[in-house]
């Protein structure tokens, strides 16, 4: 390619990308992770990160990004979707960054950034009841990561702001006794905890108890997880898949 070629094609893509980092919410970004070696469809190496973003067409569904020294950028692109839970699609990685293609969120659900479409119930259920009264296409959200976890955290603290608020999650105390997402992956209840709250698991084990939010700022409980008797009934939150 000639070098007067070279240069339209840059500017092209600084305009195509100052338009795409003016939209900021193209995409949801994942700080601190890569996409699994397993998941990557394609890479390519690139001179800006926006480029990376501009490459992630037709079915790609999310990209990641590094620094590929002394001055280049990384891309590696993947098919697959967020809810493909039989791959893991994002390992930690503290120099890279996932971008997710937006989802168009359905009626009545609000997209969170760094989660996705969430939806907020206007009722409230016991666990079991709330979880089969997700709407179409959702259920009970689960975290993939800190990340997406204290996301959900933020924006619950800004819009439901009353102490004492549960809201059921997708997380259920397993027979084994350990602490499971519906949709994979365990937690462990020791302290300190990024996800519990200090008192919390804390049911006997005689009752069957199910993982919720709480806000409860008196004892630190900024929306972080809380048990409770499966069978109270709670307002919950459910993902789009
Ligand atoms: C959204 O919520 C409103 C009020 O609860 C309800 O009337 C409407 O049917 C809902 N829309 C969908 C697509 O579920
Ligand atoms: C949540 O709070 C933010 C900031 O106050 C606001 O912009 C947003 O509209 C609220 N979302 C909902 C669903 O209430
Ligand atoms: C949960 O609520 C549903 C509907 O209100 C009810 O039929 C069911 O018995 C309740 N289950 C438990 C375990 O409380």
């Amino acid at each position: 390619m000639d070098l007067r070629l070279l240069g339209a094609l840059g500017a092209l893509l600084c305009v195509c990308c100052s338009i795409e980092e003016g939209s900021a919410y193209t995409f949801r970004t994942f700080m601190g992770a890569e996409i699994a070696t397993t998941a990557i469809s394609s890479s390519a190496v690139v001179q800006r990160p926006c480029e990376c973003r501009a490459l992630c067409r037709d079915g790609c569904v999310a990209v990641a990004i590094r620094r590929q020294p002394p001055r280049n950028f990384h891309c590696s692109f993947t098919e697959k979707t967020i809810a493909d839970a039989t791959t893991n699609l994002m390992v930690p990685a503290s120099d890279s960054r996932v971008f997710y293609k937006r989802l168009v969120c359905r009626a009545n659900f609000t997209l969170v950034d760094n989660v996705g479409c969430i939806y907020v119930s206007t009722v409230a259920l016991n666990f079991t009841a709330a979880a089969a009264s997700c709407p179409f296409d959702s259920q009970l959200f689960a975290a993939n990561f800190l990340i997406d976890f204290d996301a959900m955290r933020e924006y619950l603290l800004t819009n439901f702001t009353t102490s004492g608020t549960f809201f059921w999650i997708g997380l259920i105390h397993a027979p084994d006794s350990t602490w499971q997402w519906l949709g994979g992956g365990t937690i462990a209840a020791t302290h300190p905890s990024p996800y519990w709250g200090q008192y919390d698991p804390n049911e006997p084990a005689t009752v069957p108890s199910c993982g919720a939010m709480l806000l409860n700022p008196g004892l630190s409980y900024l929306y972080h997880l809380a048990d409770a008797s499966c069978t109270k009934a709670y307002k919950f939150l459910c993902k789009q898949i």
